[in-house]
């Protein structure tokens, strides 16, 4: 499809945290199903990044390489979107500093990410309480409204930031005139898929299955989760909706969900049995994801040329938003 005959444009981001888990497959086959509907912008938020990382910078760099190699793996398509990294297009920094000018204190320190963040890293010892911190979503407002999308996908946990980034545009379009569009949020359904410990699935629980796993990897990953405890003999009833692998079957096995259900509570299916029907099916799933990772990661330049030709779209669109910005504000 022409861009031309498209939706509108939409734009969503992630922090580089390195190779993805597959709990993240649900969020990027969503963004991979828009980019027919839309024009996409999607990119790496390394600024971002620095409003909790600002003194461990060095692991940066290949975190964006093995997050995109996995964003591409899975159908992320530089033909259908522009993708690209934050920090290259100053334009971002332009307008935060430029929002920073119109937005009340109070209205950053009411977002909920602002404290709970502060909290969960004063318990590792590390004290956020910075002002780029504070202006996490901020940052996060310019970010969007620099494209002026129509939309943003997201997961719920961003939905204070969009109506955040939505009351900033009000502000500044009210103040000076309209130029932002109010972004909506774009909602998908997401599967969640616990740790293998049942968990939330989380780096920093080292419960996760990536999803450049290993077949290896995958098979120890499911031979770890955990399991109705109260099945100590394969033929004790089960209790499949305590059970870690029963959630995963419910995503990978749905349409035989009822029988394997039915099984496991009759006790006519054993737990080692069930995991391998499970591992069968995420095989299928991964393993071709895995072979495209490969491939993607083995070319040293391929993510670069991506991100290169990326940068100069989104530079574009960047640098036409912000010519409309700066007659508004310095008028005359
Ligand atoms: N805060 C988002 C997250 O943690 C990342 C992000 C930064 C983002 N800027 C954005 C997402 C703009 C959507 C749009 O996932
Ligand atoms: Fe869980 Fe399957 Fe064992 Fe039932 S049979 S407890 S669903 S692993």
């Amino acid at each position: 499809m022409d861009n031309m005959d498209k939706k509108g444009k939409i734009l969503s981001g992630m922090r580089p945290t390195g190779r993805l888990h597959i709990g993240h497959l649900s969020v990027l086959e969503n963004w991979a199903n828009l980019q027919d509907a839309y024009q996409c912008f999607f990119f790496v938020a390394d600024l971002h990044a620095l409003t909790t990382a600002f003194d461990e910078t060095e692991n940066i760099r290949e975190n964006i390489r093995q997050m995109l190699a996995d964003w591409l793996a899975v159908g992320i398509d530089p033909q259908k979107s522009v993708i690209f990294r934050q920090s290259k297009i100053p334009q971002h920094a332009e307008l935060h500093l430029l929002f920073s000018m119109i937005t009340p204190l109070s209205w950053l320190e009411r977002v909920p990410t602002y404290k709970d963040g502060v909290i969960q890293h004063r318990e590792k010892g590390k004290d956020i309480t910075t002002y780029g911190f504070l202006g996490y979503p901020l940052l996060q407002a310019a970010d969007i409204l620099i494209y002026r999308p129509v939309a943003v996908p997201v997961g719920e946990d961003q939905l204070p930031h969009l109506e955040l980034c939505r009351e900033v545009a009000r502000r500044f379009n009210y103040m000076y005139s309209p130029v932002f569009p109010e972004p909506q949020a774009l909602l998908a359904k997401i599967a969640l898929l616990p740790g293998v410990d049942g968990r939330k699935m989380s780096k920093s629980y080292a419960n996760v299955i990536e999803l450049a796993a290993t077949a290896q990897e995958l098979q120890s990953g499911i031979n770890s989760m955990v399991t109705d405890p109260a099945r100590i003999r394969k033929t004790d009833p089960g209790h499949p909706e305590v059970c870690v692998v029963h959630k995963y079957h419910k995503i990978y096995r749905l349409e035989e969900l009822s029988d394997l259900e039915a099984e496991c509570k009759a006790g006519t299916i054993g737990c080692v049995a069930c995991k391998k029907l499970l591992a069968g099916a995420m095989e299928e799933i991964l393993a071709p994801i895995r072979e495209k990772r490969a491939s993607i990661i083995s070319d040293r330049s391929y993510i670069d040329d991506i991100l290169a030709e990326g940068t100069k779209r989104a530079a574009e669109e960047a640098a036409k938003t912000m010519d409309l910005v700066w007659p508004q504000i310095f008028k005359g």
